[in-house]
Order: C-alpha cells, then sequence, then structure tokens
C-alpha cells in the first residue's frame, strides 16, 4: 500500500481555486452597487432556477430549513393536521411539520434505495384511523437520487393530498416519465424546496436556500412569508418570517449554477469509479454501493455505501480515519427515536428498514473535484480493512 493520503469527505477550496476570480469580480460588484439584500442577483438567481429546473416561479430564502418551514406553512398546513414523511432523513423536514403545530407520520424508506416507501404511503392514506386528517406528504429525495415523481403525480391526484417535495439533496436529478417527458426533482409538488449550503451540490459561501412552485398564489404568500408576512412594507397580512436570500450569496450561486451539470456529470464519474474499482476487488460481498435505475438520476449529493454487515461499519469509519479518509454517517439515528420526537410515541423497532441504515450505512468522499488517485486510495483502504 502506497504512503498514507489525507483524502476529505468533501472539500470547498479546490472550487473555488477555479471560480476565484470571477467569484471576487462578482462579490466586488455586489459591494460597489451598496444593495446586498434580496437584489438583482437574488431576482436573476430566483428565474435561472425557475428556467433549470422548469417551473413558473422560485422564491430564495435563507436556507433550506426555512424553505421547509414557510412551505409548510404556505400550504396551509396547521395544529392538528398530519403530515407524511420520512425517518430517515435530516432533522429539518420534520421540524418543519412540528413548528407548523402539525404531527409528523413517519413511514419506512425502500430497501437499499432509502427513499420514502410509497407503498407504505399510500397503505396509510387508505388505512389510517385518521386519514382524513393527513392533509400533506414531504418526500426527500435522499442524497441525490429521485423518488418516483410519476407516482408522487398520480398519488396527489388520487388521494387530493399536498405534496411538499424536500429537494435539498437532489437539485439536478430527473425523472424519465414513460410518456418520454423529463421532470426535476422538486418541479411536481405543489411546492418544492432546495438548500444552497455549501455542501450541497449547488452550494453557496453561507446559508442560502429557495421554494419552487408553479402556483401563483402560492409563489405570492412564500414571498410574503419570506419578509415578515408583509406584501407592502411595514403592512402585515399574516406573521412570517425573517428569510431573505443576500446577494453575496446569490451572485456566488449563479456562477456555480452555470457549472452544476459539469459538476454533476463528474460526480456521476466518481461513483462509477467506486463501483469498478468494487468490482475489480471484490467488495461486493462487503458492501453494497448506491442503488439507481435508468429512469432516474441519482445526482450523488452523498456517495452512501450500505455495508452487508452493520458490524463492520463503525470499525470501517475508524479504520478509514486513521488511514486519512473522511468519511460520514447520514443518519445516525432516526428520526422518530429523537429525544424531541419522544412524545410521538414512536419506539424502535418501527422503522426497520430506516433503523437497518442508520447502523450500516457510510458516506464516502465525493465532491467534483476529488482525483483518481485519491479515490483509488479510499477504495484500497477500504479493501485493506477487509483483507485483515
Ligand atoms: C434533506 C434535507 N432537508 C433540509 C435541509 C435543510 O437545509 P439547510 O441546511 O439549508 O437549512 C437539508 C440540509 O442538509 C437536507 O439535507
Amino acid at each position: 500500500m502506497e504512503d498514507k493520503m489525507k483524502v476529505p469527505l468533501f472539500d470547498l477550496t479546490r472550487q473555488y481555486e477555479k471560480l476565484r476570480k470571477n467569484v471576487l469580480k462578482k462579490l466586488d460588484a455586489v459591494f460597489t452597487s451598496g444593495n446586498v439584500v434580496m437584489g438583482s442577483n437574488v431576482k436573476a438567481l430566483e428565474e435561472e432556477i425557475a428556467k433549470y429546473i422548469n417551473v413558473k416561479y422560485a422564491i430564495g430564502v435563507a436556507n433550506g430549513s426555512d424553505a421547509l418551514r414557510i412551505s409548510v406553512q404556505a400550504i396551509g398546513i396547521k395544529e392538528g393536521d398530519y403530515v407524511i414523511t420520512t425517518p430517515y432523513t435530516f432533522f429539518a423536514t420534520a421540524s418543519a411539520i412540528l413548528l407548523n403545530g402539525a404531527t409528523p407520520i413517519f413511514v419506512d424508506v425502500e430497501d437499499k434505495y432509502y427513499n420514502l416507501d410509497l407503498d407504505k404511503v399510500e397503505d396509510l392514506l387508505e388505512n389510517h384511523p385518521k386519514k382524513e386528517k393527513i392533509k400533506a406528504i414531504i418526500p426527500v429525495h435522499l442524497f441525490g437520487k429521485t423518488v418516483d415523481l410519476e407516482r408522487l403525480e398520480r398519488i396527489r391526484e388520487n388521494y387530493n393530498i399536498k405534496i411538499i417535495e424536500d429537494a435539498a439533496q437532489s437539485i439536478g436529478s430527473v425523472w424519465h416519465f414513460k410518456n418520454g417527458e423529463r421532470k426535476f426533482s422538486g418541479s411536481i409538488g405543489d411546492l418544492g424546496i432546495f438548500s444552497f449550503f455549501p455542501t450541497k451540490n449547488l452550494g453557496g459561501y453561507g446559508d442560502g436556500g429557495m421554494v419552487v412552485t408553479n402556483n401563483a398564489d402560492l409563489a405570492d404568500r412564500i414571498r410574503k412569508l419570506r419578509v415578515h408576512g408583509a406584501a407592502k412594507k411595514y403592512y402585515h397580512d399574516e406573521v412570517g418570517y425573517n428569510s431573505r436570500l443576500d446577494e453575496v450569496q446569490a451572485a456566488i450561486l449563479r456562477i456555480k449554477l452555470n457549472n452544476l451539470d459539469e459538476y454533476i456529470d463528474k460526480r456521476i464519474k466518481k461513483a462509477k469509479n467506486y463501483e469498478e474499482l468494487f468490482e475489480l476487488h471484490n467488495l461486493n460481498e462487503d458492501l453494497s454501493y448506491p442503488a439507481y435505475f435508468n429512469d432516474r438520476t441519482h445526482v450523488y449529493h452523498q456517495y452512501v455505501v450500505t455495508l452487508n454487515n452493520p458490524k463492520d461499519r463503525d470499525k470501517l469509519k475508524k479504520f478509514l480515519e486513521n488511514k486519512g479518509v473522511g468519511t460520514s454517517i447520514y443518519y445516525p439515528l432516526g428520526l422518530h427515536l429523537q429525544k424531541c420526537f419522544e412524545n410521538l410515541g414512536y419506539k424502535e423497532g418501527d422503522f426497520p428498514v430506516a433503523e437497518n441504515a442508520s447502523k450500516s450505512t457510510l458516506a464516502l468522499p465525493m465532491f467534483p473535484e476529488l482525483t483518481k488517485k485519491e479515490l483509488e486510495y479510499v477504495v484500497k483502504s477500504i479493501k485493506e480493512f477487509f483483507s485483515k
């Protein structure tokens, strides 16, 4: 084995080297204009994102968590309502429901694919004792792979239920419909949300988020909610938030949006490299690489493998750490088992697929600038672990 290398899970600095000149130029223009919050860059970014994912309206907000919270309020969810979502996601997906006084109903995820199991969702919509109180579904396109958008559209129509797509991790991923159409994750729900946290595929240099929709009334309401519920300054129709997107982030995100397809392409190639090397080193008995299918894209926001024996996971993580390889666990404890959700009454064993995922998955280094040599080092280190 070659000398020890340092391979980070994610590295923003390499990308900055390439963007530096342009970023500094655009930032200088922002600062020179003196207009630093919700100015021309935010407006342009909103238009560009709307065009990119093919929706009518996009509204910039302060972060993805706010985008969710505001969306839940905008579609009219309130105390006493139930909202279906997954327990295997980032915290903000569920807290957005509770912060609006409603109750999340967790539904288990699909084996290996880890997105909301839509069979189970439909079962619940048919058979839940209080099914008339279920007002919305928040599916999450986890790690960058798309939930079945075609089926989601059908569920929305059949059950007359609202859908907020949590596309925080999946900007740019598409679903190929049977009629030949391609639709982007985030574009088919009543509302879709994105996060521009720096580690995201389209990430700023600070926080940022966006809500997208084809519904003009919802777009208006979200525009109000992000500025304390005021359509006209200092005249408040309802209680909202301070959730503005700033010009610095919007200017940077516009530069990166131009490169997004290239970044995604590079991530997909790295995923392919991982897969080939796992096969070359006969690692398929020890771990499974992320599931993907031809009718949709996986944009690999995270590259998450599943250890066939969950007992290996923490040991492998430690081993890789000693080798200088950055890894992470998304997510070590299902939301249904979080202390702050105790009163919802869930217990261990309620969602076996999600619980097993929490115990057996590991995110490996993934970012567009990851080199072949680094990737090979990661896989050889994993091989070394399993050869001991
Ligand atoms: C699935 C999911 N939803 C929501 C969010 C919240 O986004 P933000 O960090 O921009 O608030 C994240 C961020 O990690 C996420 O991964």
